[in-house]
């Protein structure tokens, strides 16, 4: 079956996909240079599907080096571009980190296939919408002004996949525009990894469960929602890891709407942060330590996907609810606290 390369195979959403692909019969490849991820993260793939991962340490910054490592593969037909610096906070105070990163990885990538065929697939982000003036919000609504260096290197990395496509008739390319990935595989021995204290809602909540942090602070409960606490699209990852391999179905079969395509990829429903806390006190069958705080600068109030054209055109609907969700990232954090080492 075909080779898939994942860079960023090691990180979260990278070692979930790799799961599903090599489910779904493909061989993945995996790339990373290690600098948010544990290599020990391969022998956990490898305790889930019985087979070690090809894998290549390398820095896609490294344009020689990406160069030589593509033309040293043989069979590869597709690529999932997942390699990425990805914390908000510290693209704001390190912009030239994201941008250097984010940027030249991506370039020497598509460089380095200049000549060749290949299926793409990258990671963007509902970012891209900002506060979106309709909700649902659909593939077709404006992309606002980055409030982030990080933000706004999903939409240049946009703007250049799609110029890309237009210009050279090797790359076909799908951009997926996930929205809030939460969650853990089911045997819980993949997961998210928080560098540090967790930026994001759920590691946060589990890490304040299992006793690593004192309390949660929910940042405003003074919103213009039901409840006051803003509304995100929580995407259970293995759905997510899903619609990749949808992704790469299409581009293989050949995707009817050309070579660049957008998909939106959550559940289509939305939580308020509130509703996510009890979901979790459900899930774990214990009460969760919080507080209401001030509101975050910057935050989104409420986003979530319309996600009719990931249904009809990438054949994928997400299938896991908000229990699972929660449930599977309590899982994992219980799991990490029995094992350190990872
Ligand atoms: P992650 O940090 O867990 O995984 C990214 C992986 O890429 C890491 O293993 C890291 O070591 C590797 N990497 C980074 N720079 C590299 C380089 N120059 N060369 C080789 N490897 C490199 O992040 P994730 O949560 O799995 O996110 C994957 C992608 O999805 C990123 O592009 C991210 O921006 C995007 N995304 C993530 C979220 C989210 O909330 N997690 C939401 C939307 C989009
Ligand atoms: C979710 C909700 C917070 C922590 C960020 C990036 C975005 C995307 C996903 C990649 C919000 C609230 C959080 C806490 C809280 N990544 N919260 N207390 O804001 O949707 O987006 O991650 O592309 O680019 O900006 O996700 O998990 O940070 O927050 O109350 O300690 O939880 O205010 O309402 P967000 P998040």
């Amino acid at each position: 079956m075909n080779k898939i390369l994942v860079t960023g195979g090691t990180g979260y959403i990278g070692s979930h996909t790799v799961v599903e692909l090599f489910n779904a019969g493909y061989t993945p490849v995996i790339v990373d240079n290690l600098s948010n991820s544990n290599i020990k993260i391969l022998d956990q793939i490898e305790r889930i599907i019985g087979v070690r991962p090809e894998f290549h340490q390398l820095d896609l910054c490294d344009e020689n080096k990406t160069r030589e490592f593509v033309r040293s593969q043989s069979g590869i037909t597709g690529v999932i571009h997942f390699a990425a610096s990805k914390a908000v906070g510290e693209s704001v105070a390190d912009p030239l980190k994201y941008y250097h990163n984010n940027f030249f990885s991506l370039l020497n990538l598509l460089n380095s296939y200049r000549d060749t065929p290949v299926n793409f697939v990258f990671s963007s982000s509902c970012t891209v919408y900002g506060e979106p003036d309709t909700l649902p919000v659909t593939e077709s609504a404006p992309v606002k002004k980055a409030t982030s260096p990080y933000g706004n290197t999903k939409q240049i990395a946009e703007e250049i996949l799609s110029e890309t496509a237009l210009a050279y008739n090797n790359y076909n390319i799908i951009a997926l525009r996930y929205f809030n990935p939460v969650g853990a595989h089911d045997t819980a021995l993949i997961g998210e990894l928080p560098n540090g204290v967790p930026q994001n809602l759920l590691p946060f909540i589990t890490q304040t469960a299992i006793g690593k942090r004192e309390k949660l602070t929910v940042f405003g409960n003074d919103y213009d929602t039901p409840d006051g606490s803003c509304i995100r699209d929580y995407i259970h990852v293995v759905d997510l890891a899903k619609a990749h391999v949808a992704a790469i179905n299409l581009l293989e079969k050949g995707n009817p709407n050309g070579r660049y395509d957008v998909f939106n990829i959550g559940t289509g429903n939305g939580y308020s942060v509130i509703e996510a806390i009890s979901a979790f006190e459900k899930a774990a069958g214990q009460k969760l330590n919080y507080t209401f705080g001030p509101r975050r600068e910057g935050d989104i109030i409420k986003v979530w996907g319309d996600v009719t054209k990931s249904s009809k055109e990438l054949n994928w609907t997400a299938q896991l609810g908000i229990d699972e969700m929660m449930a599977s990232a309590w899982a994992w954090e219980k799991y990490l606290k029995d094992n350190p080492i990872l």
